[in-house]
């Protein structure tokens, strides 16, 4: 995260200290780097060393200033539901370069999708297959399809984020794939142009990649015997981000790293590109996180200290409703102070206002030495950050901002009470 940095002991976002930021806007905050963002979807899309289409995963993040930014890159989109092609097509991004994914596309979402022109649907089912179908036909035009098959494979991540398995509600199973590209087949408005794998996101190591890349190339090569030729491979996202000791400095603490080295987008591209290479499909990809995620931080100011005979807790006023991640999926988020003040640490937890005994930023952690006013940067939540806030405990959501240098834009306004009930 280059562009999180301490300069003379303040954090900054790229050239503002961000305790400025939390005198002028307040907390909790959402600051994005520009520059960071910009720099890492480069790197996804030169890191294969060979021509392949990015498509940015929305459900990641989806201000409107982010989707902009990377549409004017050339990005496509890889979108969930109706409201995602939306925000996409406002955002710039061409219709051909858009990917409906997602295991529960109403008939209105497929017909809107339809109507806009977008790339092709990663289809989940044959019975979802039947209704693009008819809707296709109806609107008397033709569906490109990719069948998405899911190859049983553990991309030994969380389970919640785990997407690969036979129990897993994703894709269609492996043993019915051919069955299904048959089906495909057969159907009038549809065209079939590839196969679509999604394992899985915040992938650490490159096996489960290389495992769920044979099995597509092997896959494809038994299409071919029953006279199936497909044109593209798309391969999903995934590719994990570094969330601990993702900064460091003198003064703070050191964590024991769980994860091991997190491979990168290079090796993950360098290993799996050339495998398929010799079906001659073109590569489609859709990473959401590793554009994101490093180019976010949350700020929040702690409100109170409390000891009992058992924790310390520090309180802070963002809570699970502000990001959800460390709740649902005991997600680290490494948690630094805006400006460096001391050199003690002490094992808290974290905690927010939300009533909640699951609301927490983080647990059991050494953490800088902390008082009252303090302020702090929750780092790493670029991605799937903002995007899952609530109102929960009528809390409106928070502000966010970018920045470019030593420009700030508010990106998104704070929400008032009017946002309310
Ligand atoms: N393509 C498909 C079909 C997906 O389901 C996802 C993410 C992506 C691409 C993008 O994956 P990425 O490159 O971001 O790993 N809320 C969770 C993550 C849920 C991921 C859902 N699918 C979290 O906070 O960790």
């Amino acid at each position: 995260m280059k562009y999180f940095s301490y300069k003379e002991n303040e954090l900054h976002c790229e050239d503002v200290p961000l305790s400025e930021l939390v005198e002028e806007f307040g907390t909790p905050l959402y600051v994005y780097s520009k520059n960071q963002i910009l720099e890492n979807f480069r790197e996804v899309t030169t890191a294969g060393g060979t021509s392949y289409t990015v498509c940015y995963a929305l459900k990641a993040n989806s201000n409107s200033a982010i989707l902009k930014l990377l549409a004017s890159e050339g990005a496509g989109a890889d979108v969930v539901s109706a409201g995602e092609i939306h925000l996409a097509l406002k955002a710039g991004f061409a219709p051909e370069k858009i990917v409906f994914a997602g295991v529960g596309k109403r008939e209105d979402e497929i017909e809107y999708a339809l109507s806009k022109g977008v790339g092709y649907f990663n289809v989940e089912s044959t019975q979802e297959l039947q209704l693009i179908s008819l809707v296709a036909l109806r609107l008397n035009t033709k569906a490109r399809i990719s069948l998405r098959i899911n190859p049983d494979i553990d991309a030994e991540s969380h389970p919640y984020i785990s997407t690969g398995m036979k129990h897993n509600k994703f894709g269609i199973e492996a043993d019915h794939a051919v069955e299904a590209f048959t089906t495909a087949m057969s159907l009038p408005a549809i065209e079939v142009v590839g196969i679509h794998t999604h394992i899985g996101s915040q992938i650490t190591k490159v096996e489960p990649y290389i495992e769920t890349a044979k099995f597509i190339v092997a896959l494809i090569d038994k299409l071919r015997e029953q006279k199936i030729s497909l044109s593209h491979i798309d391969i999903g996202g995934g590719f994990g981000v570094q969330y601990i000791n993702a900064l460091t400095h003198e003064a703070l603490p050191v964590e024991q790293n769980t994860n091991g080295v997190i491979v990168s987008v290079k090796d993950f591209l360098g290993s799996i590109l050339p495998i398929f290479e010799p079906t001659g499909c073109s590569i489609w990809i859709e990473p959401g996180r590793s554009i994101v995620a490093n180019a976010g931080a949350l700020l929040t100011n702690v409100l109170y200290l409390k000891d009992n005979s058992a924790r310390k807790f520090v309180i802070v006023d963002a809570g699970m409703n502000d990001l959800l991640r460390p709740s649902l999926y005991s997600a680290y988020h490494q948690i630094v102070p805006l400006k460096i003040e001391t050199y003690e640490h002490e094992k808290v937890d974290v905690v927010g206002p939300v009533c909640e005994t699951g609301d927490f930023l983080a647990r059991d952690r050494m953490l800088s030495k902390l008082k009252r006013g303090d302020a702090l940067a929750v780092l790493t939540a670029g991605a799937y950050g903002f995007v899952t806030t609530s109102n929960y405990n009528a809390r409106p959501r928070p502000a966010e901002v970018l920045v470019n240098g030593e420009k700030v834009r508010v990106i998104r306004e704070r929400e008032t009470f009017d946002n309310l009930g």
